[in-house]
C-alpha cells in the first residue's frame, strides 16, 4: 500500500515515519509513504502555494493550480481516492480505517491558515476527512494519525492480525484489560481468573470484562453491536452487578 501526502511541511514527516512499525513495514515493502512538498508543483519563480482570500478578510487559502498539479503527477490510477484534511469532513473512524487499507493508493492533502481553495473539495477529493471536532494549525498530525491507524490493517504490518482484530472497535467493543508482572502492585492484585490456567474461563472473563467496559464507557457502542446469547447473558450480569453496588 502506497500513501502519498502533499504537505507545504515535508520536514515535519522525518521523524515520525522513522520508528516503530511503521518504519519495519516500509522496511519489508509492506508500505510506502512518500511525501511531497506542495511547492514543486508550483510554476512561478516564487514557489507561491497561497494567496489572499476573494473578499477580503485574514489569512491566506492554498491555491488550487499547485494541489491539482500535484495530484495529477502523483495518482496512478483514477481509482485512487485523494482525502483533503479538514475540520469540515466526515469524521475519521475505524471503519474509514480499514477501508482506507483495502486501496493501493491514498492520496492526503494537508491544508495550512484559512485553509483550501474550495474547488479542490468539489472537483479534486474524494472526501474530506476530520480527525475530530477541534482544529489543528495544519494537516499534517491529522495525517499521521490517518497513515498510523490504516497501516495497522495492511496484512502483514501488525506481527499478530489477531491483536489487530481483539483490539478496542474491530468488534464494536472496547478491549479488555490487560495486566502484567508484577501481580501486587502497590496492593493491586492482577485479577485471580487469569491465573487459572483455564483458558475456557480466562475467555469468558475477558469477554465479560470488554462488556463491561464497553458498557461503562462507551454504552453507546453497545447500541450498535449484536451480541451473542452468551455475552447478552454476561452484559445482564455486569447490570446487575453495578445496581448491587449502588445499592450497597
Ligand atoms: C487552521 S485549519 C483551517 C480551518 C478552517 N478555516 C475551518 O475553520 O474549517 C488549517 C488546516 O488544518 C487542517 N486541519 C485542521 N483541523 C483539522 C481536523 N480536525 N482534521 C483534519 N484536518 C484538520 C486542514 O487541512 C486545514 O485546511
Amino acid at each position: 500500500m502506497r500513501f502519498d501526502i502533499i504537505t507545504i511541511f515535508p520536514e515535519m514527516f522525518t521523524g515520525v515515519f522513522s520508528g516503530g512499525i511503521i518504519k519495519k513495514a516500509q522496511e519489508k515493502g509492506l508500505l510506502q509513504v512518500v511525501v511531497h512538498n506542495l511547492r514543486d508543483y508550483t510554476a512561478d519563480k516564487h514557489r507561491q502555494v497561497d494567496d489572499r482570500p476573494f473578499g477580503g478578510g485574514e489569512g491566506m487559502v492554498f491555491k488550487p493550480e499547485p494541489i491539482f498539479a500535484a495530484v495529477d503527477s502523483i495518482r496512478r490510477t483514477a481509482q485512487a481516492p485523494v482525502y483533503l484534511l479538514s475540520p469540515q469532513g466526515r469524521k475519521f473512524d475505524h471503519r474509514l480505517a480499514r477501508d482506507m487499507a483495502r486501496r493501493r493508493q491514498v492520496i492526503l492533502i494537508c491544508g495550512r491558515y484559512e485553509g483550501v481553495d474550495e474547488r479542490v473539495s468539489q472537483a479534486l477529493a474524494t472526501e474530506e476527512v476530520s480527525i475530530g471536532d477541534y482544529i489543528l494549525t495544519g494537516g499534517e498530525p491529522a495525517a499521521v494519525v490517518i497513515l498510523d491507524a490504516v497501516s495497522r490493517f495492511v496484512p502483514g504490518v501488525v506481527g499478530k492480525t489477531d491483536s489487530v482484530e481483539r483490539d478496542s472497535f474491530s468488534r464494536g467493543l472496547l478491549d479488555f484489560p490487560h495486566y502484567t508482572r508484577p501481580r501486587d502492585f502497590r496492593g493491586m492484585k492482577v485479577p485471580q481468573p487469569l491465573f487459572s490456567g483455564d483458558h475456557r474461563r480466562i475467555a469468558a472473563w475477558r469477554r465479560k470484562k470488554a462488556l463491561e467496559k464497553t458498557w461503562f464507557k462507551r454504552p453507546d457502542l453497545l447500541q450498535a453491536v449484536e451480541l451473542s446469547p452468551e455475552e447478552e447473558t454476561l452484559l445482564d450480569e455486569v447490570r446487575r452487578e453495578q445496581k448491587e453496588r449502588k445499592n450497597s
